[in-house]
């Protein structure tokens, strides 16, 4: 069987009914199911079961736990992907125990901060193409989504700077698709809905199509001339691992699948913590100001070196903290393999676990007032009294992210850049938000763009 007829079978794996993304629908359907959940944790406390028709959750927002789950026992708990594996194929963030470590080994050192350097020249020609766009937006006037823009801007530079490539897509409308397939809970209000014979408009062929859309994606970078002839990017790291006999593990599905889990996992979670740092500037003049002052002092009229970037600490603390509010990932989820007890709960092996990393987040037992937006939370005094385990926008352990630090260089440099230039105003309603896979504003970001007078 070809890669792409094994890809095309495995789009058909829509919305696995047992999915637990699917079971926690009802949970979180309202219009602030955040809301929701913070009140249950606080009315039966940090480790919840839920016992299903057929099988059990543990909904849990203690860190003592998360520690437990993520790194004390981690070989005791596995990724947990059903419903949502036609993104990420079989990649590196869904599999584990030994696979896993041959398929992150050799892209490993893709993401260490020595590799940046290579990098800077590209996310600056990324972020150069937005300005551009944003100033054709300013002049139109028209309403501008915000998280489709900053997707498509994290997207362009995933591309040019890992991958080596001009995106040969259109991110408008692979963006929509990968929205119509994430949009977990729309599976099952049309599932249901076909079911009662309510719904007559909506069928899955629509997540369908997105999946095969998204499928295509992988086809097209590999398809792209390089950029250049660099020799130290991620993609070139891909095609060595694809080569070496020694990792037979790393063949051309692999490559594919990786290609797929970064555009998805480097993408969707920086563009949304950098739509949502536009939404709180655009809410704290203070915080729109000292962003710039900062820039000013560090380069001032000049063009940012990567050095300069690296010396903007404020800027980063703001994205710290949008990502302590707004965590992308606001739960991660994990499967026992065998018994293990927790603070006196017996888990049994196959029992879920999901981690609400949102609910330690934004718990009055880990931080003071932890509604207010407060960026100076991440000063180095701070971070030394600051609760284990309570801040894990990037997970823990040995799994947790392994673009953090790439994601930090793309939003310092981005953030200031596009507001030094551009003055986005929020004009959509009070925000509320949907709890699918990640974390997202329901309904979006509307902004209107201005081009400031220099
Ligand atoms: C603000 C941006 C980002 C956030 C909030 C984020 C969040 C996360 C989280 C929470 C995990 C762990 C999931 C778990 O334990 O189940 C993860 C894993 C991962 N992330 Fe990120 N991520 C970000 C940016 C990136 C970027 C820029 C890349 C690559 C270009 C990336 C690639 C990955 C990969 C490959 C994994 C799997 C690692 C493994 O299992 O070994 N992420 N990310």
């Amino acid at each position: 069987m070809s890669v792409a007829d094994v890809q095309k079978e495995k789009s058909h794996d829509l919305g696995e009914e047992q999915s637990i993304w699917f079971k926690l629908t009802p949970l979180l359907k309202g219009s602030n199911p955040m809301q929701v959940v913070m009140h249950m944790c606080e009315k039966y406390g940090g480790v919840i079961p839920i016992n299903l028709k057929d099988q059990k959750l543990w909904f849990m927002s203690d860190v003592e736990h998360f520690r437990r789950v993520l790194v004390t026992n981690a070989d005791n708990y596995t990724k947990y992907f059903d419903g949502i594996r036609p993104i990420f194929g079989d990649s590196m963030i869904t599999v584990d125990g030994n696979l896993w470590q041959n398929i992150r080994t050799p892209q490993q050192p893709a993401f260490h901060p020595k590799a940046f350097d290579n990098y800077f020249p590209f996310l600056v020609e990324a972020i150069n193409a937005k300005c551009d766009r944003f100033s054709e937006l300013a002049k139109s006037g028209e309403t501008v989504e915000m998280v489709e823009e900053t997707w498509t801007l994290a997207a362009d530079m995933v591309c040019r700077a890992l991958f080596d490539r001009k995106m040969p897509f259109n991110p408008h409308f692979v963006f929509k698709a990968v929205k119509t397939y994430t949009d977990v809970s729309s599976h099952k209000s049309i599932r249901l809905g076909r079911q009662s014979g309510e719904l007559k408009d909506v069928s899955e062929v629509d997540p369908a199509k997105a999946v095969d859309t998204w499928l295509s994606v992988p086809e097209m970078v590999l398809g792209e001339d390089p950029l250049t002839t660099r020799e130290h990017t991620l993609m070139a790291m891909l095609m060595k691992a694809k080569d070496d006999e020694n990792i037979p593990d790393f063949d051309e599905k692999q490559v594919i699948d990786e290609l797929k889990q970064y555009l998805w996992a480097g993408t969707e979670t920086t563009a949304l913590t950098l739509a949502w740092t536009f939404y709180i500037a655009s809410q704290h003049e203070d915080v729109r100001e000292k962003i710039l002052a900062e820039a000013e002092e560090v380069y001032g009229g000049r063009e940012p070196t990567i050095e300069d970037i690296q010396k903007l600490t404020y800027t980063k603390n703001v994205a710290q903290e949008t990502l302590r509010m707004f965590p992308p990932i606001w739960a991660l989820i994990r499967v026992a393999q065998e018994d293990d007890v927790i603070e006196g709960h017996e888990i049994k092996a196959g029992d879920k676990m999901v981690m609400c990393t949102y609910a330690a987040h934004h718990s009055s037992k880990y931080w003071n007032n932890p509604e207010e937006f407060d960026p100076d939370r991440f000063s180095p005094d701070r971070m030394k009294r600051r609760v284990k385990y309570s801040y894990l926008p990037f997970g823990a352990g040995k799994r947790s992210c392994i673009g953090g630090q790439f994601s930090f260089l793309e939003i310092c440099l981005a953030l200031p850049t596009l507001l030094k230039r551009f003055q986005p105003e929020y004009i959509g309603d009070p925000i509320q938000l949907n709890a699918t896979v990640t974390l997202t504003p329901k309904g979006g970001l509307p902004f209107r763009i201005t081009e400031r007078k220099s």
